[in-house]
């Protein structure tokens, strides 16, 4: 078994704001990142997928088709965007990197079976690099 893993990029904006706590609680769990006009970051994403070695190919993994289903469902339609407003399944829940990361595996998910004929290779981790201190994976 392989674990094969491969990088991409967007730039989204987002602001951490929950309906649920006052201003004030607010601007104490969420610090700058609760300002009113929101800001941007350069998103990292790793899709970890893992599987055996095609003996005919010698691959786990079509690279083209794992770039196909993360550009059409993560990329185009992140890249560029407002969190908060622009993925509808982050529209009910406040756009934090924990919340983004459920929703990409969840799109991956949704397209995995299409994209991929055969039990392999199944999704993994998937991992995001929001700054240079915060990580998130989401198994
Ligand atoms: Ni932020």
């Amino acid at each position: 078994m392989v674990r094969v893993t491969r990088r991409y990029r967007f730039s989204a904006s987002h602001r951490l704001h929950s309906p649920q706590l006052s201003g004030e609680e607010n601007r104490r769990i969420y610090g700058k990142c609760n300002y009113p006009f929101g800001h941007g970051h350069n998103y990292e994403i790793e899709i970890s997928v893992r599987g055996p070695v095609d003996p005919e190919t010698g691959l786990a993994v079509n690279p083209a088709l794992l770039d196909q289903l993360v550009t059409e469902r993560i990329v185009r339609p992140f890249d560029h965007r407002d969190l908060n407003t622009e993925v509808p399944e982050l529209s009910e829940f406040v756009p934090t990197t924990e919340n983004l990361g459920r929703v990409i595996r969840q799109r991956l998910e949704e397209r995995w079976k299409d994209t991929f004929a055969g039990p392999w290779p199944a999704l993994d981790t998937v991992r995001i690099r929001e700054t240079d201190r915060n990580i998130f994976e989401v198994d």
